[in-house]
């Protein structure tokens, strides 16, 4: 294997990853903004910014998967001129090595929670400082130019952005349009009561739209550019614009074209002086009357409320230590402490700021997702749920409704919506079969942690048209009632266009490279195929909406409405259990549970079969929910996983991977061996497995599969191989048949974080939100040691001691605020509470 080099490593006090050599095997990015406001940020300041929606309200332009990697971004150019280089401007260079990509004395990139900061030193050091600022629509860029050396400094600034006209999509395809829309205007120095300089971005606002972006700088400019083919020159690069190249702006208006935006500073420090630049991306909605100023003219009142809110160092300072304050409290709600650095630092920090993250974007921008393809997912987001929903439960609440408002009367649903307007993806459609559960599990957990049953009366339409409102609860009946309503042969569950795994497409049949293997259906008619993995998923959801209505039924004020829901409970217990013996007659396969019936009735995933004898989906879920538990059936899968799927980085999707396009099978089997959904090491459904450990007690196989895909664990041993953040999971790292097994890719946004979350936190350290309070039961290796959880749960405060003693599993007393607890559960009651754990 190659040479495992070092190109960072964390910084627990500070919540930060620090990245020490720019030339990291992939760019490494972070993310900013909270809500509306969004970044994508790389280590050397690669990345764009979106509203709300990375493909309808694209701000700034990027191009993936450019040559050379990771080019566009926020750049600042530095030249020098001072008494040491004999009067001589010197060659241009960014504080993040790219793009002019000249040596520096330093650099250093460091993301934290909701910012990074970027310093290259060459001479002079810059250090820039990104942030979108709470509640603002706006990213921060503070860059500080510090003078250490004994001489004078002269110094060329510009700054560099490039605009996106707005649609991500038909940014990058419709030229015979584009080339002549883009529109700009310009304010020089000095702003009334401002100062600074701003260029605003208005294409199209002439006619339809009603936003437009701007790009200020809080100091007077020397110059400007405006027009992208006369700053960078046509033939030029990034690396080597030619205003730059020349050392002087051509203040140039663009018309159409390419508009940027780039400010132009003369800057002079003293020996030991350093200056703040304050530079402010923004974006701006005008009411439709109140557009313009003049003809033509944009109204730029909120711009300018906007600049003299964030203008001033001091200002920015504030608005940081705010972000700041921010991430301390919301990481202060669960927090661990086991000794064990590499584990702490994840639960308590990356683990849970990836969980953001992947709440805020589902599954579309980052390095891997263009923005453009897929807005939120379904069953993406509710699982994204599970791991935020002890963050900021009101925004959990909120999602849950815009999600169930996606659904159709029949229970199936958009398998994807836009977040700017919360429509269904009509491109995509529904069909997904797994989909409607996971509904079930994403408002339950949302009730568990916040004990808002209210949720479930909340009136929620069907395709969010008006008129159409039923109540939440309604929504999550007829989600189960979907999957009884699509029994198949074995009285087994439809797959439907997919399950869980998008790319297990049984009713595609496709020989046509131009056919999307997700929409298309060539067999729907009299479709027979059946999962495995929905049924496990159906048990487990069952029994949380069945011990939902029991709750419901003891809350009822009448006693019609709780027999209406004891009635409910009863009918979902009797279908869970039907489902039960069908997996037990249907879909055991000796040693492991079977995958799925193929349209023919053919089993997927047997030792009968030629390939792929074993799937991880349905290992997972049938073993989430004790199917034949009390036959051997769960301890004999969990073996097999270990047998047949684990390798050193993790346990493979299926085994032996697929080496022929089977065409009954759709897209699972396009993928060579060892990749994504074939036999690559899809990082989501460890945890399903491990799950499955965990009810099993069996705490040491438990752990052993988690700390393989745990990032601190990586980090330490492979970055060069695993190649993309090490701070964060990725979606897929390469399988044991795969070229360069170990090899991640498509990091940040996957319902790994999610899981990893869940199932670290209430089923590995076992704190978990019930109905009535906190159940403890913990599932642990052998060698665990005392640990102290601090768990902020509604208005209580909890500070849970558990001693192991060896055990794997099984509580064996609890003790709160000095009085012995009868079973499991602590009970729920405002205050702060103390709390030791024997087991
Ligand atoms: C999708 C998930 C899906 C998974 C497995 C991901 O890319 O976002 O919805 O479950 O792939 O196919």
């Amino acid at each position: 294997m190659e040479e495992q080099k070092r190109y960072g490593h964390f910084d627990d006090q500070h919540r930060e990853y620090v990245i020490t050599d720019p030339k990291t095997p992939w760019p490494w990015i972070n993310y900013l903004g909270n809500e509306d406001f969004f970044s994508l940020i790389s280590n050397t300041a690669g990345g764009y910014s979106f509203y709300k929606d990375a493909k309808f309200r694209r701000i700034t332009r990027y191009r993936y998967n450019n040559v050379p990697m990771d080019n566009g971004g926020r750049y600042f150019y530095i030249r020098e001129n001072s008494p040491s280089t004999g009067g001589n401007w010197e060659e241009a260079w960014n504080p993040g090595w790219k793009p002019c990509k000249t040596p520096l004395d330093f650099y250093e990139c460091r993301h934290g929670m909701g910012y990074s900061r970027i310093t290259g030193k060459n001479g002079v050091e810059a250090s820039v400082l990104f942030f979108v600022p709470l509640k603002k629509w706006a990213e921060v860029q503070k860059l500080t130019l510090k003078n250490e050396s004994a001489e004078v400094k002269r110094l060329k600034l510009f700054s560099f952005e490039e605009w996106c006209l707005w649609n991500a999509a038909t940014d990058m395809e419709n030229f015979q349009r584009n080339f002549s829309t883009g529109e700009v205007e310009i304010e020089t120095s000095p702003l009334e009561g401002l100062g600074g300089a701003t260029i605003y971005h208005k294409t199209e606002y002439r006619e339809r739209r009603n936003h437009y972006a701007f790009y200020h700088v809080n100091t007077e400019i020397q110059g400007f550019d405006t027009d992208r083919e006369t700053f960078v020159g046509l033939y030029n690069e990034f690396a080597n614009p030619d205003a730059v190249m020349e050392g002087r702006p051509r203040n140039s208006h663009a018309h159409g074209w390419s508009p940027i935006a780039s400010h132009y500073i003369e800057v002079t420090l003293q020996p030991g002086e350093s200056k703040d630049f304050v530079f402010l991306l923004g974006y701006v909605e005008n009411e439709q009357d109140k557009k313009f100023i003049a003809p033509q003219v944009i109204n730029k009142e909120k711009a300018h409320a906007l600049i003299a809110e964030l203008n001033t160092a001091e200002k920015v300072d504030k608005a940081f230590a705010e972000l700041c304050a921010y991430w301390d409290a919301l990481l202060n709600i669960y927090h661990v402490k086991t000794g064990n650095d590499k584990l702490d630092r994840m639960v308590n920090i990356w683990n849970q700021y990836q969980c953001m993250v992947t709440f805020n974007f589902s599954r579309s921008a980052s390095f891997f997702e263009s923005g453009i393809g897929r807005g939120m997912g379904f069953r993406d987001s509710n699982q994204d749920l599970v791991g935020f929903v002890h963050q900021i439960p009101s925004r959990a609440r909120q999602r849950i409704i815009d999600i169930a408002s996606t659904q159709f009367p029949d229970g199936g649903c958009y398998h994807q919506y836009q977040p700017l307007t919360k429509r269904g993806n009509n491109d995509i459609g529904g069909g997904f079969n797994d989909d409607p559960c996971w509904l079930i599990f994403g408002t339950v957990a949302y009730i568990k942690e916040t004990g808002d049953f209210g949720i479930l009366d909340e009136m929620v339409p069907f395709d969010n048209q008006p008129g159409s409102e039923v109540t939440l609860f309604e929504h999550l009946k007829i989600s189960m009632d979907h999957v009884i309503n699509n029994l198949g042969p074995h009285m087994l569950p439809l797959i439907g266009r997919a399950d869980w795994n998008d790319c297990l497409n049984l009713n595609c049949f496709s020989w046509d490279p131009n056919e999307s293997f997700q929409t298309t259906e060539n067999v729907s008619e009299g479709t027979k195929a059946e999962s495995l993995m929905i049924a496990g998923l159906f048990v487990v959801t069952a029994k949380e909406y069945v011990s939902l209505c029991h709750k419901l039924a003891r809350l009822s004020s009448s006693q019609d409405t709780a027999l209406a829901y004891e009635a409910e409970a009863d009918r979902m217990a009797a279908a869970a259990d039907a489902m039960t013996e069908a997996v037990k007659k249907h879909g055991w396969d000796g040693e492991w549970y079977l995958r799925a019936y193929d349209f023919y009735g053919r089993k997927i995933g047997s030792h009968e079969c030629e390939e792929a004898k074993i799937f991880i989906e349905s290992q997972g879920w049938c073993t989430m929910a004790e199917i034949g538990a009390d036959e051997g059936m769960v301890a004999k899968s969990l073996d097999s996983c270990k047998k047949y799927l684990e390798c050193e980085h993790g346990m493979v999707l299926n085994n032996p991977a697929f080496t022929k396009y089977i065409y009954e099978y759709g897209e699972i089997s396009s993928y060579p061996e060892g990749y994504k959904e074939n036999a690559g090491i899809f990082c989501h459904n460890n945890p399903w497995v491990i799950i499955g450990e965990c009810i099993a007690g069996r705490g040491n196989d438990a752990w052993s599969h988690y700390a393989k895909i745990l990032p601190s664990y990586v980090e330490e041993k492979y970055q060069t191989l695993h190649k993309v953040e090490p701070y964060v999971n990725c979606q897929m790292v390469a399988g044991k048949d795969a070229f360069r097994p170990g090899e991640g890719k498509n990091s940040w946004l996957t319902g790994t974080a999610a899981w990893m979350w869940y199932t670290v936190s209430e089923f590995i350290l076992g704190i978990k939100p019930d109905y009535d309070g906190i159940r403890i039961d913990p599932c642990l290796p052998e060698t665990a040691t005392d640990y102290t959880v601090s768990r902020k749960f509604r208005d209580a405060e909890y500070e849970i001691t558990i001693h192991p003693n060896g055990a794997q599993k099984g509580v064996k007393q609890i003790v709160l605020d000095g009085f012995a607890v009868e079973g499991t559960v602590i009970p729920y009651t405002p205050g702060r509470h103390h709390v030791e754990v024997v087991m």
